[in-house]
């Protein structure tokens, strides 16, 4: 009896085994390995694994991609789940053959993509906005139908190419001419693959503070990100922060609007944070001297090192120390002189007037002065010295916490 059930059992799911198989209508990378252009795109779908998922789906067209277009990402190396993120932006969970496209009605429309199928969206990103332009050509763009209407304007820089495969309705390959660039591509990800990891690691093990920074992504966002030799060198005293400061901290690396380089040289002056808070101001000055931009707290001066990301509307720059707001590290007290922290990060070159007070005869006392024998959080004296002996076993404490609460996240979801 045991076993009749059991080969019943076995029976029934060969059947279903069976019957998924023979849906799969079609295979993508069949399709597309008939068209060299497009062997890149094919190889990154079979990588990502894009393929099977769309394999088992009906009812998709998938945007495909010629390997010139592809070169762009190719060059990037990034992380396979960013580029899963991106490339599943491609396909839509629709029938749209050549003809559909020219015929839309209103001459626009939003299509859902399997971006959000994957899960991988937030909130309401992940549309592809398909428009009828002028001269008979489609655009494509991504969109997020929830933004507000200057956010939801998207420029439309895809166009559509050519049909390439069509099989009514079940699936269709359309070449566009350009990659459609996500927002939401993982911040931490593209952070990570370009020299800011023990940021982006710190960063994505504050789920709270990874919220705030990924949210910001569809309607604007520019973040600073410290090296990971100045991150690195940081570690012990974030670590010996409190949690909201270190909350804090991080957020004080992101500001809410999108900023271009030539933006940032442009608007010297005080910047909100994604840590500003009503009475919490938590802000910075962002001072342009010649050629480079700097960034200024009362505690410390750092420098736009590289240019990490810039895909409107997010961009991510380098930093060549960590932005320590003076909400958290104050500023050592010396009685007797007014002002004795701002000048201590700036080294001897690049003096620039200070609206702030009176500062004390010169700022060399810099070097000895206030910070001589101020508390061990003081002004930057330590970055530069604590680094070497202390921060590998805090890496691996940090990167420790960030496994755990993965593991963490997936136990929750079983
Ligand atoms: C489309 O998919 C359905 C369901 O898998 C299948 O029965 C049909 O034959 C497919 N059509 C074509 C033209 O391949
Ligand atoms: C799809 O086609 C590729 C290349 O022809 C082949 O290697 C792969 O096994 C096929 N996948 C399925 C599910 O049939
Ligand atoms: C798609 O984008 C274009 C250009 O920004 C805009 O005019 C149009 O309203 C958008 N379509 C939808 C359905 O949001
Ligand atoms: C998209 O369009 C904008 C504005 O027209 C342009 O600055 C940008 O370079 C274009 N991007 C691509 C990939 O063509
Ligand atoms: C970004 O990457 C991190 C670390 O790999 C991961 O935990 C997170 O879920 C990813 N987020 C998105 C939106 O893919
Ligand atoms: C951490 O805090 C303790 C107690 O306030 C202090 O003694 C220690 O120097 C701090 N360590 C660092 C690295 O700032």
């Amino acid at each position: 009896m045991q076993s009749t059930h059991f080969f019943g059992a076995l029976l029934l799911i060969l059947t279903l085994t069976t019957t998924t198989t023979t849906t799969n209508a079609h295979n993508i990378t069949k399709i597309l390995a008939k068209f060299p252009e497009f062997s890149s795109f094919n190889h990154y779908l079979t990588t990502t694994h894009l393929a099977p998922e769309i394999n088992t789906r009906e009812t998709i067209t998938v945007l495909a991609l010629d390997n010139a277009a592809m070169s762009s990402l190719a060059s990037k190396h990034l992380p396979v789940s960013t580029l899963k993120n991106i490339l599943s932006l491609h396909v839509l969970l629709d029938y749209f053959g050549a003809k559909k496209l020219h015929q839309i009605t209103d001459g626009t429309a939003l299509a859902a993509t399997m971006f959000q199928a994957t899960g991988s969206a937030s909130g309401t990103a992940g549309f592809v906005n398909i428009t009828d332009l002028k001269g008979g050509k489609v655009g494509f763009a991504a969109a997020n139908p929830a933004a507000d209407d200057s956010a939801a304007a998207v420029t439309l820089n895809s166009t559509f190419v050519k049909s390439v495969k069509e099989i009514p309705y079940n699936i269709s390959v359309i070449q566009i001419s350009h990659i459609l660039s996500n927002p939401e591509a993982n911040i931490t990800d593209i952070m990570s693959a370009h020299g800011c990891k023990s940021f982006a690691d710190t960063l994505a093990s504050f789920s709270g503070a990874l919220e705030v920074f990924t949210t910001n992504t569809e309607g604007g966002l520019t973040v600073f990100c410290p090296s990971d030799d100045a991150f690195k060198a940081f570690l012990p005293k974030f670590k010996n922060l409190t949690k909201d400061d270190k909350t804090s901290l991080l957020l004080f690396h992101g500001i809410p609007i999108y900023n271009s380089m030539a933006m940032l040289k442009s608007s010297n002056g005080m910047m909100n944070t994604l840590a500003t808070d009503g009475k919490k101001k938590f802000d910075f000055t962002v001072q342009n001297q010649g050629q480079k931009v700097t960034i200024k707290t009362k505690i410390v001066t750092s420098t736009i090192t590289s240019t990490l990301f810039d895909e409107q509307p997010v961009a991510i720059y380098t930093v060549d120390k960590v932005l320590k707001p003076e909400e958290i590290f104050k500023t050592p007290e010396v009685s007797p002189s007014p002002a004795p922290a701002p000048e201590a990060e700036a080294p001897a070159k690049g003096k620039r007037h200070h609206k702030s007070p009176p500062a004390p005869p010169s700022d060399e006392d810099e070097s000895e002065g206030p910070s001589a024998d101020s508390p061990a959080d003081g002004p930057e004296a330590d970055d530069s010295t604590a680094d070497d002996s202390s921060d590998g076993g805090e890496r691996v404490t940090m990167k420790m916490v960030g496994v755990l609460s993965v593991v963490g996240f997936m136990v929750m979801l079983i």
